[in-house]
């Protein structure tokens, strides 16, 4: 890959697109242009490990790998052939080809994901199907006769930090917990308290915010298989992350009625190397406030599910009128809830911050005014 050469795109879930754009811009990057779905930008094999290293709200980094138009198989087979297959793929990788098609004379998914196939195998020179354990995804759309091949180089998604293995009920994406911390503008200057924590994301996440830890520091990628994989410059990276690593941390404090989580959080927080920084406690919603010198950001997702029923979600509006009143107003006060949901049973006035989704809820972010 030739320096500041390549189109990569970091895809998000619907909501973080701006928040991506910021991260990429603090990362140095050039050509940013926030899309729906995810942010292009351009880069070398440095941004492209920059960004599976650093982005805390994208779920995968892709490289564009070919954009060509085409109208029917042997010219997909002709213009595929042709592609750097070998820059990125070793023989005996196994393709896992997810292929989409809109208003294109090219309509059947299938066979374009086999003409792929045996364009690759035809341009590295050897069998693909080698028992190799490890599947390199590649996505194809067809819009209008114009076809788009991205490789995906973060493997599993990104959200999958490492550090994350206890888990209680409706856990939070990490992607989105780092997410709605950056859109509130929360830098890790000042308190974070979550009483309805569960497994500790959003302290986490907010406490890997504060040290300036970068979140894929303890896994592995896609692009560390691939054939011009740079060892080295990755090692050059972690170092340079290390030197920019920060040792002081806000007051970062958790509550939950469940004494199992709590232990989870504990112990997710220890794996993530941040246990120091949290102060956790077992505590009903609105009965315990952690003590600290200046206000903050109280922020927390209460239960939620396509399950609970209108009565549960009057009582978790009732739980959060009771918890909100109970946090002094120079507090930010924020919830992720479901969409309708609690909110609508609250008493306490309301600001809607951002339109998400939560495990494939429609979600809102609310700011109790
Ligand atoms: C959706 S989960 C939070 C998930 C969490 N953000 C995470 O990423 O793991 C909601 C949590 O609220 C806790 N909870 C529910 N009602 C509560 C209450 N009245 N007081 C304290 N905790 C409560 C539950 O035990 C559960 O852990």
């Amino acid at each position: 890959m030739k320096q500041k050469t390549e189109t990569l795109f970091a895809v998000t879930a619907p909501g973080l697109e701006s928040v991506c754009a910021v991260e990429l811009a603090a990362l140095g990057m050039d050509e940013i242009q926030p899309e729906a779905g995810g942010v292009l930008f351009r880069g070398g094999l440095r941004e492209l490990y920059l960004a599976n290293l650093w982005l805390r709200t994208a779920s995968r980094v892709l490289v564009r790998f070919g954009e060509f138009g085409c109208r029917d198989f042997p010219g997909l087979y002709r213009k595929a052939v042709r592609l750097p297959w070998g820059r990125y793929l070793k023989p005996g990788t196994r393709l896992r080809i997810r292929a989409t098609c809109r208003r294109s004379r090219l309509g059947h998914t299938g066979r374009i994901a086999e003409t792929l196939e045996q364009a690759m195998e035809k341009a590295l020179g050897a069998a693909t199907q080698t028992g190799c354990d490890k599947e390199q995804l590649l996505l194809v759309t067809v819009e209008d006769d114009l076809c788009r091949l991205s490789l995906d180089s973060s493997g599993a998604l990104l959200h999958r930090r490492g550090y994350r293995q206890d888990i209680g009920a409706a856990p939070l994406r990490e992607t989105l917990a780092a997410g709605i911390l950056m859109l509130l503008g929360w830098r890790g200057e000042t308190p974070l308290f979550d009483p309805m924590c569960g497994s500790g994301t959003f302290l986490v996440e907010g406490a890997l915010l504060a040290l300036n830890r970068p979140p894929g520091a303890a896994r592995t990628f896609a692009f560390m298989d691939w054939p011009r994989y740079r060892p080295g410059l990755w090692q050059a990276l972690l170092m340079e992350a290390q030197r920019q690593g920060r040792e002081a941390c806000p007051v970062l404090a958790g509550g939950d009625r469940d004494p199992a989580v709590l232990e989870a959080a504990r112990r997710n927080a220890d794996r993530a190397g941040v246990g120091h920084c949290l102060i956790l406690r077992q505590a009903e919603a609105g009965d315990w406030i952690p003590s600290v010198d200046r206000p903050g950001l109280a922020i927390c997702n209460p239960p939620y599910g396509t399950r609970l029923g209108r009565g549960e979600e009057k009582a978790i509006g009732r739980t959060l009128d009771r918890l909100y009143e109970k946090i002094p107003r120079p507090w930010q006060r924020v919830f992720l809830a479901a969409d309708p949901g609690p909110a609508d049973a609250m008493v306490l006035p309301l600001r809607r911050l951002a339109a998400l989704q939560n495990g494939g809820i429609r979600a809102a972010l609310l700011e109790v005014t």
